[in-house]
């Protein structure tokens, strides 16, 4: 499945689950001091789950534009060392705000990913909180993992501590207990030698989280205390790229369509192949990444700068020039270069590319 068709079995799903589906929000956040970048599908709905506002309807999905380079959430080292992190990334949500809550949320989950895009069940496992006994003092999700039951073998039920499976948007702000799913993408031969349990939330670049439900029902104040949320919502989000390299049967989020039509061009740009040598390998991810964040961010309003969310459009720029500059011995510009082809490959889901391209290149 290419990864258009991807996207759109994603919004189709959830709009025959009376969904309204609604475009990415910008990128750049203008009203929220605690972040510089949305950095997860939820951020722009961040007052409807307080109670500071009403959505257009109960139930959304979209893919959101997301960045993580900043503060709690912040990939942007290990972009390009591994083959699952981005700067840039889509993640694919769908909300609740007041209305179903963990059984509906469990259950169109599992029926997305098994019966419409038909991952094999024995590729997958998923997580739940734990419970902690800090100041917080919070029960384990025996809901969450009583439903889960209903739907995969209990051995594939793992227990998570609070770094994994208790969702913080930042140090304010909603948050809850989480279930994510994961999937073990690792050959037979791997599988028989190591228990793909063990290797969940590990670190594995072949077992990796896909989708990370969240059932949001507390507000984390400035001073720390949690408080209840007035109602219970669902916020998930879906790595897309990940889901693209599910699907497409490739072992790396760089092996699919929304990857390799950059990297063929920057091998053509630079007169270097993709997959011939590690530190070659790393800068071609790192161009791949960061072209797209800059694009993106650019396109979205937010033109490199020396202050602020500026300043740090202009690191991811800089990185990735230095990469090109070191590894690819590329000594004048060229990343302005890539825009035409990322235009082209995603301006059909995203229209800004399409109208900013100038501007950005
Ligand atoms: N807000 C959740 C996340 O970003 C879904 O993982």
């Amino acid at each position: 499945m290419k990864s258009q068709e991807i996207r759109a079995t994603f919004l189709e799903f959830f709009k025959s689950k009376q969904h309204l589906i609604v475009p990415s929000a910008s990128m750049v956040t203008k009203d929220d001091p605690t972040l510089l970048f949305v950095n997860s599908g939820m951020a722009p709905f961040k007052e409807y789950f307080l109670g500071n506002g009403t959505p257009k309807k109960s139930r959304i999905a979209d893919t959101q534009k997301c960045l993580r380079v900043s503060g709690k959430h912040n990939d942007l080292e290990e972009v390009g060392y591994d083959t699952y992190h981005h700067t840039l990334f889509e993640m694919l949500g769908n909300w609740s705000f007041g209305d179903y809550f963990k059984k509906e949320a469990i259950a169109w989950a599992w029926e997305l990913l098994t019966e419409v895009y038909k991952i094999d069940k024995d590729i997958l496992y998923v997580t739940v909180f734990e419970g902690s006994n800090d100041d917080d003092n919070l029960e384990m999700d025996t809901e969450a993992y009583d439903i889960w039951k209903q739907y995969i073998a209990e051995d594939r039920i793992l227990k998570g501590n609070k770094k994994d499976n208790f969702w913080e948007m930042g140090d304010q702000g909603p948050c809850g207990p989480c279930s994510e799913i994961h999937v073990d993408i690792r050959t037979p031969e791997e599988k028989a030698k190591v228990d793909g349990k063990t290797l969940v939330n590990e670190d594995h670049p072949q077992v990796v989280e896909i989708w990370n439900l969240v059932f949001m029902q507390y507000n984390r104040k400035a001073n720390g205390t949690l408080e209840n949320l007035p109602n219970k919502h669902i916020d998930t989000g879906m790595g897309f790229e990940r889901l693209c390299m599910v699907l497409q049967d490739v072992k790396s989020n760089y092996d699919t369509d929304v990857f390799t039509p950059i990297i063929r061009e920057i091998e053509t740009i630079t007169n270097t192949k993709y997959r011939v040598e590690e530190k070659q390998d790393i800068a071609i991810r790192v161009i791949s990444d960061h072209v797209r964040a800059v694009a993106f961010s650019i396109a979205d309003g937010q033109l490199p700068s020396n202050t602020g969310a500026g300043y740090v459009i202009r690191r991811i720029l800089r990185r990735a020039v230095r990469y090109g500059f070191t590894f690819l011995d590329k000594k004048e510009p060229f990343i302005f270069r890539l825009v035409d082809i990322l235009s082209k490959k995603m301006g059909q889901a995203f229209p800004e590319l399409k109208a900013q391209k100038q501007l950005i290149e």
